[in-house]
């Protein structure tokens, strides 16, 4: 079970410099910047969009500017909103000084069209994805995936938000308005330098915890505030960091309503006070101010369990937009139907030890360190072959290594699965829908149910703490015919 706190004795083994930097804006004074909304083009029957990763640069503390990077802006990307049974066509470019992939994260979609480590863009190239969108409404999201490249490119600012609208997310009676309403919002952790630049210099225990900063960004903002009208709020939280586990809540204690998880739209609404998401994870999840007198303000809390614990996101409830009279907005009963995958339809086990240590000890630079099934990542391996259509069960183990307890959080490309057990237990409700990514902690023991698609080509699974990824804890399966 999640060891809160007992993680705590490692903090000493990671140096966080506090930055004299003094950030430019006084706390939840500037508005939550909301990612720009890009619904595409039509043109032969396509819905097209376009991307550019490219630097720039950011203004987040005084006398200094942060050297950032982001798609088709300074920092972060746009959110695509893609419509299920479209085909889409997306363009990118590489403006960046380097090679990088676009990688559509929780997208079921042909290998050569994954964005993954083989579709590499040199700097000055560009790349396009193709696919038929062929799954239920969701919030996923894109980042780069050069091989080994990954987590630093992510820390300077390249992600960006994924929504799926379908038939389902049309008829529910939730908040829609992008923006208003319904709220992108992607949390990351980051270190500066004295200099006010990102600071992503890898230490060893960086290497091992996986780098985690001590400044919050909220869309790209420190502290930002968001005014709302008393009325229910839909969030869409993405943990964009590269390595912190995130339990989040509000400051008063406000229950709330997690109404989708990674690949969709849960069966109902689940009610909680707080809720827990390790890299790569999502959820959306209803707050409902309907009640709240005008001026009440309430903070989203973000916790880490090494002990970070910070006000990120200030939500003040403004008077002029209460809508006193009428009849409150109800959080609906039943959201959409999953069906569960029953466990003989499995045709194949497979068992993944996510080792810390590596089978070969200590060595971190060597070849021991971390690994899954005690090897790293081989662009020339292909790890596990699947045939294409089949339904497998994964197991998953994150091996205990005695002194190094470090969680890790599992993903596969080009698939959405179900949890069939953690530890022998079904998984709590939150975690009963569709999934792309879960968190292990150490000694956990995840059973999962993956139904595979048609689509033949490689694709990915690997630890989604990024450090992890980089330093090969990934392998690569094939979906052959
Ligand atoms: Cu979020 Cu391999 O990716
Ligand atoms: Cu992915
Ligand atoms: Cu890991």
């Amino acid at each position: 079970m999640p060891p809160w706190g007992l993680l705590l004795c490692f903090l000493a083994l990671a140096a966080y410099p506090l930055s004299a930097l003094e950030p430019v804006q006084k706390a939840f004074d500037q508005p939550l910047p909301i990612p720009p909304l890009m619904t595409g083009t039509r043109a032969g029957g396509e819905t097209i969009y376009e991307l550019t990763a490219k630097t720039g640069s950011r203004i987040l503390f005084q006398d200094t500017d942060t050297p950032t990077y982001g798609y088709n802006g300074e920092y972060l990307g746009p959110t695509l909103r893609l419509r299920r049974g479209d085909q889409v066509r997306i363009r990118v470019h590489n403006s960046l000084e380097e090679t990088t992939t676009v990688h559509w994260h929780g997208m079921e979609v042909p290998g050569p069209a994954d964005g993954g480590p083989h579709q590499g863009i040199r700097a000055g190239a560009g790349w396009e994805a193709r696919f038929t969108v062929d799954q239920p409404a969701a919030t996923l999201w894109y980042h780069p995936h050069p091989l080994g490249h990954t987590a630093r490119q992510v820390y300077m600012g390249l992600a960006g938000l994924i929504i799926i609208e379908d038939e389902t997310s049309d008829s529910l009676g939730i908040p829609k308005s992008y923006g208003s309403n319904d709220i992108p919002l992607v949390i990351q952790d980051r270190r500066f330098q004295a200099d006010g630049s990102f600071s992503y210099g890898v230490t060893m225990p960086d290497l091992m915890h996986g780098l985690v900063g001590d400044t919050y960004l909220v869309n790209g903002a420190i502290k930002p505030a968001l005014s709302v009208g008393k009325e229910l709020l839909r969030f869409r939280l993405l943990n964009g960091s590269n390595s912190s586990i995130y339990r989040f809540s509000f400051s008063d204690d406000s229950s709330f309503a997690q109404i989708a998880s990674d690949g969709g739209f849960l069966k109902q609404p689940v009610g909680m006070s707080t809720l827990i998401l390790s890299p790569g994870e999502r959820a959306e999840i209803l707050v409902d101010l309907q009640n709240r007198t005008a001026g009440e303000s309430l903070f989203l809390i973000t916790e880490t369990f090494q002990g970070f614990r910070d006000e990120v996101l200030k939500i003040v409830v403004e008077s002029e937009q209460s809508d006193s009279g009428k009849a409150g907005n109800p959080i609906p009963k039943r959201l959409t139907s999953i069906a569960k995958i029953p466990e003989a339809n499995a045709r194949k086990t497979r068992h993944f030890d996510l080792e810390t240590m590596g089978r070969g000890g200590m060595g971190m630079m060597g070849g021991g360190g971390l690994t899954i099934n005690g090897r790293k990542m081989d662009m020339r391996r292909i790890d596990a072959e699947v045939q294409a259509g089949s339904t497998e069960v994964w197991e998953l183990f994150n091996t205990p290594t005695g002194m190094m307890e470090i969680p890790h959080s599992f993903h596969l490309h080009g698939v959405q699965f179900q949890i069939l057990d953690i530890n022998g237990k079904a998984p709590p409700s939150g975690e009963s829908g569709w999934k792309d990514t879960v968190l292990l902690w150490p000694g956990d023991r995840v059973r999962i149910i993956i139904p595979f698609r048609e689509f033949p080509g490689i694709y990915m699974y690997h630890c989604h703490l990024l450090e992890h990824e980089d330093e090969g804890m990934m392998g690569q399966f094939e979906v052959v015919p």
